[in-house]
């Protein structure tokens, strides 16, 4: 193996967020990946997730043996009534699956792996156009082809809905087209009510797989109940699909790894037998790659979202991280409108959830880095949680700099 393994390129997430540690300036700023920050630039550990944290490790029955292989039954029964609306049809019919996984990650790859086996045959993919660095590699290294559709307009910084729905029309039946269901990595630009009907009318008439990909559930309206719109009205509208869920971002649980994925079935009159079949299939290829998922993290989530109490604390802190982005959507809008940098700045305040997309180029977000060590992706992607107002000022000038030079 050793003399016909390549070399690969190293993962340009984690090898910027790298080269920050590396840079010794005190001036630097950490906008690359999509990772919450307080005011002073520091990780939050949300006040509800140190309380629930702080009720499991008094707990004296608490031990650390394995997890069965779906994992922690209230974790994914409760994932999935945050996620599909706890009146969702399919789960009062039983027509849901849900496992826990190692985050949204490990759950797009269970998706994956699964359709990669179970489709009559090998299905394409459809990613929008940019979609998260990730998916890929997740998709092509179980063998499913991936295309792209066209998502974000260049020229007007949102939607490019018409392009979006001309390529899916075009796309063979059977495809599967992976949709951000709120809060859209990397481009923070979602499709409305109305665009989502409208998606789902052409997949429907296509025979299209939708593959629900939600990891920020929670950022877009700030509403848990209102973010998880398009998965229920796809649920709804009979689809069978599959939906991924992390609660790395909403839950601050980044390292912890908890996430869960969900396989729907349609209403029909064998849909009980056949979710039991998949489900038995999900529970091999579950343990083959990680026996059973990891407990604290999901314990953590699964104490809040089955507290009421905890749950409205849960909410006020989801509110305090989505209210302190937008008051920074704010302030960087007005600080350029104030320097007066070349070029309209309304998409910063536009689009929504963790993330703007600058529309700066590749040799602007170089120099950023070189000249004024602002970490973001090449693609010109920030993340909004790594703006305060200590550094606010300091990153719209050096935007301004870049882009006037
Ligand atoms: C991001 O896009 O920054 C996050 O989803 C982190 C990751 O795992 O890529």
């Amino acid at each position: 193996q050793a003399d016909v393994c390549p070399q690969a390129a190293e993962d340009p997430l984690f090898g910027l967020m790298a080269a920050y540690r590396k840079d010794t300036s005190d001036k630097k700023v950490d906008l690359g990946i999509g990772a919450y920050r307080d005011n002073n630039a520091k990780p939050w550990v949300l006040p509800v997730v140190k309380k629930a944290d702080d009720l499991i490790r008094n707990d004296p029955n608490l031990n650390h043996e394995y997890l069965p292989i779906a994992g922690l039954a209230e974790f994914t029964s409760a994932s999935q009534k945050l996620i599909l609306g706890p009146d969702s049809p399919a789960i009062q019919e039983g027509r849901v699956a849900s496992f826990q996984t190692v985050s949204g990650t490990g759950a797009v790859h269970l998706g994956a792996l699964f359709l990669a086996k179970f489709s009559k045959q090998i299905p394409t993919v459809y990613f929008s156009n940019p979609t998260w660095v990730n998916h890929n590699q997740i998709f092509s290294n179980v063998g499913i082809p991936t295309k792209t559709y066209p998502y974000f307009s260049a020229e007007t910084k949102m939607l490019d809905f018409e392009g979006m729905i001309s390529t899916i029309k075009q796309a063979p039946a059977g495809s599967v087209i992976l949709l951000h269901p709120c809060a859209h990595n990397p481009t923070g630009v979602d499709p409305t009510q109305e665009q989502w009907k409208e998606i789902a009318a052409v997949m429907k008439e296509r025979d299209l797989f939708p593959f629900l990909d939600c990891a920020y559930q929670g950022f877009a309206t700030g509403d848990l109940a209102k973010d998880n719109f398009a998965i229920r009205y796809f649920v709804e509208q009979g689809f069978e699909l599959c939906v991924c869920q992390s609660f790395a971002k909403n839950f601050g649980l980044y390292g912890q790894r908890a996430g869960a994925f969900h396989y729907v079935v349609a209403s029909a009159s064998d849909s009980s037998e056949a979710i039991k079949r998949i489900a038995s299939q999900l529970a091999i290829l579950q343990r083959s790659e990680i026996s059973n998922p990891p407990a604290y993290g999901a314990r953590i989530a699964s104490k809040v979202l089955n507290d009421p109490q905890l749950f409205a604390e849960w909410e006020r802190d989801l509110r305090t991280m989505s209210g302190r982005i937008i008051e920074m959507r704010k302030a960087l809008k007005a600080e350029l409108d104030k320097l007066g940098t070349p070029g309209t700045w309304d998409h910063i305040t536009s689009q929504i959830g963790m993330f703007s997309f600058t529309g700066l180029n590749a040799q602007q977000v170089q120099a950023l880095q070189e000249k004024h060590h602002v970490y973001m992706t090449k693609n010109g992607r920030i993340s909004m949680a790594g703006l305060n107002t200590n550094n606010i000022e300091y990153f719209a000038k050096a935007v301004d700099d870049v882009v006037r030079n």
